[in-house]
């Protein structure tokens, strides 16, 4: 005989039957989740909302940090600098021993700046961009970040999650490149207080 598909209501009657506290909220997994939620808030996760209503004197919201507007700040002119092709600040905002995952990399882990010196060399001299691709010098490259996430781990690490959309021309026509990106920067130097990116993974979307 077919087994028969049970209805929603026939399912969730037995899941409460097999399971009463999963729905009276003392189960351990719900208690579990509940507790991972607050933690999750506790580790400051600061989406692009909460950084871009800061400077608003909106009382709702808990006070951003000013880390976390360091940060976003530190990693929007990163992004610039390699947009820009801008070696200088690059090399300025990235600790040497700096180790990343990239499509250029092919799956293997890099490390050190020499190998994305490679690349804005390039930008300088064809006016190529970190994307590798040869785009029409007259239409400067334009990027926009989304999904921003800034997380604060004590307060000399944060890993910095987003998704970077790159506009540029090629041969006349427009072209958006997508890329999904983690960096981690840390406080360094003397007294520990300048923020570097230590390693970053960037990768295209699957
Ligand atoms: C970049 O260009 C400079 C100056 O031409 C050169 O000395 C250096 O070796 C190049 N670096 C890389 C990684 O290609
Ligand atoms: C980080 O926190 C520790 C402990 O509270 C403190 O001693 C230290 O000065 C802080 N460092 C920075 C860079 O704020």
């Amino acid at each position: 005989m077919p087994l028969s598909p049970l209805p929603l209501n026939a399912l969730l009657f037995l899941l409460i039957r097999s399971n009463p506290a999963l729905f009276s909220g003392r189960s351990p997994l719900l208690t579990h989740a509940a507790a991972a939620t607050h933690s999750a808030a506790a580790s400051q996760v600061w989406p692009v909302p909460a950084l871009e209503s800061s400077s608003s004197s909106s009382s709702s919201m808990p006070a951003v940090p000013s880390e976390i507007e360091e940060l976003n700040a530190l990693n929007k002119r990163l992004l610039q600098a390699i947009t820009d092709g801008d070696w200088e600040t690059y090399k300025q905002l990235c600790d040497p021993s700096l180790t990343c995952f990239e499509p250029e990399s092919k799956g293997y882990l890099v490390e050190g700046l020499d190998f994305h010196k490679y690349y804005f060399n390039l930008t300088a001299a064809k006016k190529t961009t970190s994307v590798g691709k040869e785009v029409d010098a007259s239409a400067p490259a334009k990027v926009t970040v989304t999904n921003l996430k800034i997380r604060l781990l004590g307060n000399e690490t944060a890993v910095v999650t987003y998704n970077r959309l790159m506009q540029v021309m090629r041969q006349g026509s427009p072209e958006t490149v997508a890329t999904e990106e983690t960096r981690v920067w840390h406080k360094m130097g003397d007294g520990k207080k300048e923020w570097k990116n230590i390693h970053f993974h960037r990768s295209f979307p699957s």
